[in-house]
């Protein structure tokens, strides 16, 4: 069997599953003997099984059958097996106990609890082990796991929504939609990929926002970020069916570092130009997105940024633009 064919082959499956894992990786495994597949197994779903164990009980279904042992199989999977005894128990372990002689992994797992050490406890037991199948896409599928760990922070996107003439809303707070529907239903899908996302103050009172992903498919909603010196009220969209960390402090480093040793891969700014700029000048962003519509506020209207040239001069550089209806989404990321 080509090991790139089946690499690509679980990649491609585990995607579907990277809105119900999160914060967790998406991880898949086959398990196979000379050229016949046994079995296929995903992590579906946080705190469920992870991928190595769902193919291994759905391959004990075939044994007697399709194999005698499983010292005749070869099992792939395309993160590190873990070491650690989570909420589901150390995955190297159960392969050990299992009885496999072969594995192929795409990646390491770059979680400092992990990170070499299941490959460390498979090696000990006399198990073949080859690592770096496809190890790039691996990563790429799980950009913001591989981020946070190799950074030791999350991966921070603002979003921002701006008129024409470069404001974020008016002057009197009232309440607006400066873009289409078509680039809010996109912001949904935005929401859809992030483990937490923050606001201010400000913006919760003025704009009561729900800032959840109201999306036609199963998500693990976001965990909510609030930073506020300031009383609130707790029946606010904001807090409906969330779960809500509240910051006092306003060092925006120390709030961001508090969440080093969480779960939470990635952060989505949403907020106005006070806190977006505060973020920005602090040189924590990774990603910067721009929606930008036809319509202008005019005077009244509050800029998102002091310069025209702000974004550059923060250090970003566009990334990719497209159209959306009448807006036009830009992505700028950090030019290192
Ligand atoms: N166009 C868009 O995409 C968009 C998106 C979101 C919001 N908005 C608009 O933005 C307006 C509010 O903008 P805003 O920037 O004044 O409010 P904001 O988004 O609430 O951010 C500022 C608030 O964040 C809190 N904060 C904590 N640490 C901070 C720090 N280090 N730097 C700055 N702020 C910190 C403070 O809350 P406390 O004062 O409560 O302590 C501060 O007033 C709203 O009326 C809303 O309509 C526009």
């Amino acid at each position: 069997m080509n090991y790139e064919d089946l690499m690509l082959r679980v990649i491609k499956k585990a995607n579907q599953f990277k809105y119900t894992t999160k914060p967790n990786p998406v991880v898949g495994a086959i398990i196979f003997k000379a050229n016949k597949v046994i079995s296929e197994g995903y992590h579906e779903i946080y705190g469920g099984n992870h991928a190595e164990i769902n193919a291994i009980e759905e391959a004990q279904k075939y044994q007697g059958k399709k194999f005698q042992d499983f010292s005749e199989l070869t099992l792939l999977c395309t993160l590190e097996p873990c070491s650690h005894i989570g909420k589901t128990g150390s995955c190297a372990e159960f392969i050990v106990q299992a009885g496999f002689k072969n594995i192929i992994i795409g990646a390491v797992d770059p979680n400092p609890k992990v990170s070499g050490r299941g490959i460390e406890i498979l090696r000990n037991n006399k198990i073949n082990v080859e690592v770096g199948v496809c190890e790039d896409l691996v990563e790429k599928q799980n950009k913001f796991f591989f981020y946070k760990h190799k950074n030791n922070k999350p991966y921070i996107t603002v979003k921002i929504a701006s008129s024409l003439d470069g404001k974020s809303h008016y002057n009197n707070n009232e309440k607006i939609f400066i873009t289409t529907e078509s680039s809010r239903n996109d912001v949904q899908l935005i929401r859809a990929k992030y483990d937490a996302i923050l606001t201010g103050g400000n913006t919760l009172r003025n704009d009561n926002p729900q800032m959840n992903a109201r999306v036609d498919f199963s998500v693990n909603q976001a965990k909510k970020i609030l930073l506020t010196q300031k009383p609130f009220d707790k029946n606010l969209n904001f807090f409906k069916n969330a779960s809500v960390d509240v910051f006092e402090i306003t060092n925006l480093i120390d709030i961001i570092n508090s969440y080093q040793k969480s779960e939470i891969c990635s952060i989505l700014v949403e907020s106005g130009p006070r806190l977006v700029n505060s973020f920005l000048k602090e040189g924590i962003v990774d990603e910067l997105i721009i929606y930008t519509s036809k319509k202008e506020l005019g005077k009244e209207g509050i800029s998102w940024f002091d310069k025209d040239n702000a974004v550059e001069s923060y250090g970003f550089k566009l990334e990719s633009t497209c159209k959306i209806n009448t807006d036009t989404k830009e992505i700028f990321i950090k030019d290192e």
